[in-house]
């Protein structure tokens, strides 16, 4: 249906699902979309921000053109790719980050891998957004989501963990969905997320995807559906 609709991804579905019921994305927003490839996200940022907005896609690997946005290949936990996202906008309204890393099929080694990315799309968005704007983050559920969350509440006002419908119904992936960005005031959490350089506390070599199989205590401990706090 994605293809059909002109959409490069299932994921797009997500987005709009997220944005119908959050409301994270105006017209005219200056939008940042972290992790983006192949583009989905960007193009419905691109139609709700409309054309006095301004939509950035960040991956790693390239993103054909898309109307509407501008795209830069680069990584997001590399200081150069912040640098290189704010001379095209210089702050931001709104930062999505939907990056995954690719699966290694060990549960707990995927969920931190997942969290690392988060806590760096955290950073980014705590160097780019202007006091008041929206933050969306994809994580894998598991035992260090709490702690990731509780870093998101300390830096915004209101925040929501949320599974959209698009997601498959097996998958342990959420949605923190964080609005009213408190801008420098918030706690120093994200600031010290680790940066390009010692981004490593995650190791780049799985461990034994034996060792885990079947442990995959993230998903029993897994928050309802749509937990609005
Ligand atoms: C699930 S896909 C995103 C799908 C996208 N939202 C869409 O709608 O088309 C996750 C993306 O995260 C990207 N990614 C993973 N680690 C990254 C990093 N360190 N920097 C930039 N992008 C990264 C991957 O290359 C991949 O394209």
């Amino acid at each position: 249906m994605a293809k059909k609709e002109g959409y490069r991804s299932r994921a797009a579905y997500k987005l709009k699902q997220i944005n119908t019921r959050f409301h994270i994305i105006r017209r005219g927003d200056v939008v940042v979309d972290l992790g983006a490839a192949p583009g989905g996200w960007t193009q419905v940022a691109a139609e709700l921000a409309g054309n006095r907005g301004t939509v950035v896609g960040v991956d790693l690997q390239s993103i054909s053109r898309i109307d509407g946005a501008v795209t830069i290949r680069g990584d997001i936990r590399s200081e150069e790719t912040i640098s290189a996202i704010r001379q095209v906008v210089g702050s931001a309204d709104v930062v999505l980050s939907d990056a995954a890393p690719n699966l290694a099929g060990d549960w707990s080694y995927d969920h931190a891998r997942s969290v690392d990315l988060a806590e760096h799309a955290l950073a980014c968005a705590q160097k780019i957004l202007r006091p008041g704007g929206n933050f969306v983050v994809k994580v894998f559920h598991g035992d260090l989501f709490a702690g990731y969350l509780q870093s998101v509440k300390s830096l915004f006002r209101n925040v929501y963990s949320h599974s959209p419908m698009a997601s498959r119904k097996a998958s342990a992936e959420m949605y923190i969905v964080a609005k009213m960005f408190r801008g420098d005031k918030g706690a120093t959490h994200a600031r010290n997320a680790p940066d390009a350089r010692n981004a490593s506390r995650v190791p780049d070599v799985p461990p034994s995807l034996n060792s885990r199989r079947g442990d995959r205590g993230g998903r029993d401990g897994r928050n309802s559906r749509d937990n609005t706090d």
